[in-house]
């Protein structure tokens, strides 16, 4: 509680100054899975597959994107929403990290979440565009993360 006291007041207070960092990062900070789908669900797998292909191809164009793909039960829903500013190279770059890191971490999932720095990606096989998720967690100013990290590992070998 206090470590996320402590977070959202640096996010505060940090967040005006410059945040890009010199070279993007597309290491997943966090991930969340739920639901599996049984090992021969094909069919859901391949609309899952279908919907990534979609968004990898919008995500040079778009910032943000939701799109569907399949019918009927085994209809998937996705997302995925980079920074407003991040340039479409970036933006393009992130999201393929996203659609591949998200099936390592989760596998045969029936609903993902990942997040990196400067984008994040969800599916699930339920209708989620609109609504609000509850399940965010405090992100840290990425320039503020690369200070905190030298901070954390001088820490460490003083110890
Ligand atoms: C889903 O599958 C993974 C690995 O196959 C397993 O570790 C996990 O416990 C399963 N989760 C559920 C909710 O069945
Ligand atoms: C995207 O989400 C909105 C609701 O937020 C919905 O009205 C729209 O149909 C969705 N687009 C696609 C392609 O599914
Ligand atoms: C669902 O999609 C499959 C493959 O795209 C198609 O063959 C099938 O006719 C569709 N079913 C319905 C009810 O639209």
């Amino acid at each position: 509680m206090a470590t996320q006291f402590l977070v959202v007041a640096f996010v505060v207070l940090f967040s005006a100054s410059s945040r890009r960092a010199d070279t993007l990062n597309n290491t997943p900070l966090r991930s969340s899975c739920s639901g599996n789908y049984s090992t021969g669900n094909s069919i859901i797998r391949a609309n899952i597959d279908t919907l990534f292909s979609s968004l990898n191809s919008r995500s040079p164009f778009s910032n943000f994107y939701n799109i569907t793909a399949g019918n009927g039960t085994d209809t998937v829903y996705g997302l995925y929403m980079c920074e407003g500013d991040l340039s479409s190279d970036d933006c393009r770059s992130c999201i393929g990290a996203a659609t591949s890191d998200i099936l390592e971490q989760c596998p045969s999932s029936r609903q993902g979440i990942i997040w990196y720095d400067y984008c994040h990606l969800r599916f699930a096989d339920q209708n989620f565009f609109g609504i609000m998720d509850s399940r965010g967690f405090p992100m840290i100013n990425p320039s503020l993360r690369s200070t905190i990290r030298s901070c954390l590992s001088r820490f460490y070998l003083d110890l």
